[in-house]
């Protein structure tokens, strides 16, 4: 989270711009909060420049949830499109079987999830309800750089991607896209807000099995309050997207200043990790991710005291997912650019004093 953010709520935290109340402890439907989520939501809105005929939903329940949540309202029981490319939409796909169809377009599972699979070589099928695709894997970090044209594929799906570890980081090409879905907890605010944005036509189709609080149409058609929604969640996440609304790099403001400062970013540690033979990324250079970037001590005897070493130094929660091993740096926005170099500062200094 941005240092300024937090230091916002802590000086609101009790009293809101003079109402009385802290935020948690207004009602959602009271003219203080709906004030805070119309905010929060029209920030979102222009931040990722998304077109009218797309609703915005805040809904509870993270990513995880919409794996269910997604084929309960859009696949009608039938087939449906999965490119797994990473632990994340496989998990997708293990889960919409309850529901749906689900089909393996494509699998990066052979590399060991080191590279998305080319659009060119998915196997679409001619009656999917939708493609289902996470555009950047937390775990593996594969990042989709380029949104598919699916109907250059050969497909008349809308594409739904798990935009969950880098919404707001990059723009999005709204015209390639159904639905959007992402829990907040990384470039947003706190765990319990997961925002879905969908393109109005492929609402009011819901299975007849799926919960009321889950149902897109419904929950758009209440503005997101159809059940009490996660409202200091929301209150965090529009504190947030003021921030990014002020962030400047030249003469770009807002998405676009974070996407160059995430560039510049990741380049300083891929950099770093490739210019040296004491660490690797296996992951190939067309699909790796400015977000969460994995990398590999060659000897992984020294990975204990490379960790002790780093929190000595405030370089914190830099351990690999457990089912990839090695390390993981995920720079998310909040990161600055200062926090990168210090890693990559570090990675010299443990290499030069272990070789
Ligand atoms: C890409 C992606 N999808 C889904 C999830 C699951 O999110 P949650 O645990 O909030 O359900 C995560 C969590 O890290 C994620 O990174």
């Amino acid at each position: 989270m941005p240092l300024e953010v937090l230091q916002q709520a802590a000086a609101e935290m009790t009293d809101w711009h003079g109402s009385g109340m802290g935020v948690m402890e207004m009602s959602h439907r009271g003219k203080e909060f709906i004030a805070i989520y119309e905010q929060a939501e029209a920030d979102f809105r222009a931040l990722l420049n998304i077109p009218a005929h797309f609703k915005i939903l805040f809904m509870q329940g993270g990513g995880i949830a919409e794996n269910a949540i997604v084929p309960l309202n859009l696949s009608r029981g039938g087939k449906v499109d999965f490119v797994v490319s990473g632990s994340w939409s496989e998990k997708s796909f293990q889960e919409a079987a309850r529901y749906c169809q689900p089909l393996l377009a494509a699998s990066g599972k052979a590399s060991e999830f080191t590279a998305l699979p080319a659009p060119g070589s998915w196997q679409l099928s001619a009656d999917a309800q939708y493609v289902h695709l996470c555009s950047n894997e937390t775990i593996h970090g594969v990042e989709c750089h380029e949104l598919p044209d699916l109907k250059a594929l050969g497909s008349a799906a809308p594409l739904v991607i798990d935009f969950s570890s880098h919404v707001l980081s990059r723009s999005v090409d709204w015209s390639r896209v159904g639905l959007a879905f992402g829990g907040a907890q990384k470039n947003i605010g706190p765990a319990g807000v997961t925002l879905v944005v969908v393109r109005e036509d492929l609402l009011g189709h819901a299975l007849p099995a799926c919960p009321s609080a889950f149902d897109y149409k419904l929950v758009a058609q209440n503005d997101s309050m159809y059940n009490t929604p996660p409202t200091y969640g929301i209150y965090m996440a529009g504190l947030t997207f003021q921030w990014i609304l002020r962030q400047r790099e030249g003469t770009l403001q807002g998405v676009a200043a974070l996407e160059q400062r995430n560039i510049a970013k990741a380049q300083l540690l891929y950099d770093a990790v490739d210019a040296s033979s004491f660490y690797e990324n296996r992951v190939s250079p067309a699909s790796r991710s400015r977000m969460n970037i994995p990398f590999f001590l060659k000897d992984e005897s020294r990975n204990d005291a490379f960790l002790a070493g780093a929190k000595a130094r405030g370089l914190l929660q830099l351990k690999g997912h457990k089912s990839v091993g090695g390390m993981r740096a995920s720079i998310y926005n909040a990161m600055p650019l200062e926090g990168v170099q210090a890693l990559v500062d570090y990675l010299r200094e443990f290499e030069k004093s272990h070789t």
